[in-house]
């Protein structure tokens, strides 16, 4: 993969494409500034070694031009972490001539998720060359992400770079043990990652309600938890490998609520009328212990619902244990760099990927089209 050391940029104009897909609140006001600020190096490198600024970025999923998915929060957020002014240009024509200028979501223009080639030309036509910083959506071939790197010299940005050699590090040679911590509501979601573990790492330790289709199929009640009903079928067939590990007890509520009645299971049978809402702490133990003592964690998911104070304490254990260890840890985006935010842990890891989709599909072994369009 070809990197900003590849690249000749001085008094050149660069079209960079980062993934500010940042969550806002009602009043479309940024609640957390991590994506934009992971981008920093790039863009500072770049004005440094002498680049004049064009910025692609795609905000939420909007259908055609729509003020709610308008960038210009971000471009604000932007001006006041670079300390340099960032003109906003609502489209490809008459992009204003300064040094930073960021074009509205690439998500208004026709052809950008289609990656037509007509767009890209477009968007090539702004710049001399293209850096790709935008991991978080590397797994998408849409005309900023992917048609355009084809058209200008082309490289990866810092955090892409970092993100794509931290990922295949814990992949191709990881400091053993290399534990895998898998989470959340699915095991569809995650089947791919439990295979690419399974085969790579010394331990996968499940949890979240994704563990219910594994309960299910070796035989206990899930009362009325989340179970997953497509997931049995997969949980099945890796369930037998030694490696994989499932909570031995159980944290209930009677609803999916912060102020439900609490029942501490010893067992992982959920009675009737219960759901399993949090692994219970003789698990949460166990795995604190595993991750202690890793060479190397890699955790994506939730072990329960965190966000409610009575079923968070499996969630903090494990990233308190990610904390504290002295092992590698890489943390996969989206619910579990929530948590470790939550827990005020964010800064406690070796690695927080930007990327959620993308940083799972790297680790199943899938070529992500953003990358590969600068290999
Ligand atoms: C994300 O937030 O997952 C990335 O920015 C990709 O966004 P998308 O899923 O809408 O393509
Ligand atoms: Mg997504």
């Amino acid at each position: 993969m070809r990197t900003l050391d590849d690249l000749d940029v001085e008094g050149k104009r660069v079209l960079v494409r980062v993934d500010f897909n940042v969550p806002q609140d009602e009043d479309l006001s940024i609640t957390d500034d991590a994506r934009i600020r992971a981008a920093l190096p790039t863009l500072r490198e770049l004005r440094g070694r002498g680049a004049r600024l064009v910025l692609l970025a795609h905000l939420g999923r909007p259908k055609g031009v729509d003020p709610k998915f308008s960038l210009r929060p971000v471009a604000e957020r932007l001006s006041e972490l670079l300390g340099e002014d960032v003109a906003l240009s609502p489209d490809l024509d008459d992009v204003p001539d300064a040094d930073v200028v960021m074009i509205e979501n690439v998500r208004f223009f026709e052809g950008e998720t289609k990656n037509s080639p007509e767009l890209a030309s477009r968007y090539a036509a702004l710049a001399d060359v293209y850096v790709n910083d935008a991991f978080g959506a590397a797994h998408r071939a849409h005309a900023s992400t992917e048609g355009v790197a084809h058209l200008l010299p082309s490289a990866a940005g810092r955090l892409l770079q970092r993100e794509v050699e931290t990922l295949n590090g814990i992949l191709e040679d990881p400091k053993r043990p290399l534990v895998a911590v898998v989470g959340g509501a699915k095991v569809t979601d995650k089947i791919g990652v439990l295979d690419a573990f399974l085969q790579r790492a010394d331990a996968v330790l499940v949890g979240g309600a994704m563990c219910f289709p594994f309960f299910k199929a070796q035989g206990h009640s899930v009362g009325s938890s989340l179970c997953e009903e497509e997931g049995v079928e997969p949980a099945s067939r890796v369930m037998e490998d030694a490696k994989l590990e499932l909570p031995t007890d159980l944290v209930a509520g009677r609803e999916f609520s912060a102020d439900t009645e609490v029942r501490e299971l010893d067992e992982v049978d959920v009675p009737d009328g219960w759901m399993g809402l949090d692994i219970g702490a003789g698990t949460a133990e166990r795995y604190a212990a595993e991750i202690a003592a890793a060479g190397t964690v890699f955790w994506n998911g939730p072990m329960g619902a965190f966000e409610l104070a009575p079923f968070a304490a499996g969630t903090k254990a494990v990233a308190e244990a990610m904390a504290s260890t002295e092992a590698v840890t890489v943390v996969g985006g989206g619910d579990s760099a929530a948590a470790l935010a939550q827990f005020g842990l964010a800064d406690r890891v070796t690695h927080l990927s930007t990327g959620g989709g993308a940083s799972l599909e790297l680790i199943e072994g899938k070529e992500l089209p953003g990358v590969r369009a600068l290999t």
